[in-house]
């Protein structure tokens, strides 16, 4: 996969994406993510990229010039591409576990970070496929958001994590909320880890572990269980949780 990010901030992706999964997929060639300074395909000496809103108001709006040369120029780079082009604002439909699923697939991404009081509109109209929003808050600008999908969908990509985990993410741990984890040692301050984790009985714990990943779905997020395909054993377990009311 390439993605290539236009930001007015650059140097605010080279940790957070050197780091972990992100950084060792760079490393093996799995994504190869460019980062592209928006103010270099200003036509002002001194690199201006915004101006003032038509019609008055607050705040800065980025100028189209600088996002439309800035994608030609990433066009005449990836020729290919389906051009997918995401700008991300808190307009935009809101991110999670199914789009990144999606964006996976794709082999090509831009993704344009949006600052001040917005982009102008014709980079929405003419440029944009698809609008993301991180959520229903506001940030300073689309950075910490495009990175938040970059590290969302990177470590879908195969062989981007280690076997461990990526055997993991075929379990049930997509759908639900996840299960409790303990580690060594069994008993800390007086309290124990479960029995069952300890018994070597596979079977029990992947019993376990389900129960205890359902009954916390159940608890801390209702709303996502009519999303998820129950077998007839979670759906026992799930009347006894009601009735219990734990
Ligand atoms: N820019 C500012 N707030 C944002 C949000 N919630 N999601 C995506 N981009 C943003």
């Amino acid at each position: 996969m390439r993605v290539d990010v236009l930001t007015l901030f650059p140097e605010a992706f080279s940790a957070p994406l050197g780091v972990s999964i992100v950084g060792r997929a760079q490393k093996n060639d799995i994504v190869e993510i460019k980062i592209h300074d928006i103010r270099r395909f200003s036509h002002d000496k001194h690199g201006k990229v915004d101006d003032r809103p038509y019609g008055g108001g607050p705040g800065m709006v980025i100028k189209p010039e600088p996002i439309f040369e800035a994608v030609e120029f990433i066009k005449k780079e990836v020729p290919r591409s389906h051009r997918r082009v995401i700008l991300m604002t808190p307009q935009g439909e809101t991110f999670s576990q199914k789009k990144a699923i999606e964006l996976s697939g794709s082999a090509h991404l831009t993704i344009i970070c949006g600052r001040y009081e917005g982009v102008d509109e014709r980079v929405r109209e003419v440029l944009v496929t698809e609008e993301i929003s991180i959520g229903d808050y506001v940030i300073s600008g689309g950075e910490l958001a495009a990175m938040v999908v970059i590290e969302a969908v990177v470590r879908l990509l195969p062989g981007a994590l280690g076997d461990e985990n990526s055997v993991r993410s075929d379990s049930f741990s997509e759908d639900f909320l996840e299960y409790p984890q303990y580690t060594r040692p069994p008993e800390y301050r007086g309290m124990k880890v479960p029995d069952v984790l300890q018994s070597g009985d596979h079977e029990e714990i992947h019993k376990w572990r389900r129960r205890e990943a359902l009954k916390r779905t159940f608890q801390r997020r209702p709303d996502m269980l009519g999303r998820i395909k129950l077998t007839e054993e979670d759906k026992m377990f799930l009347r006894e949780i009601k009735e219990q009311g734990v």
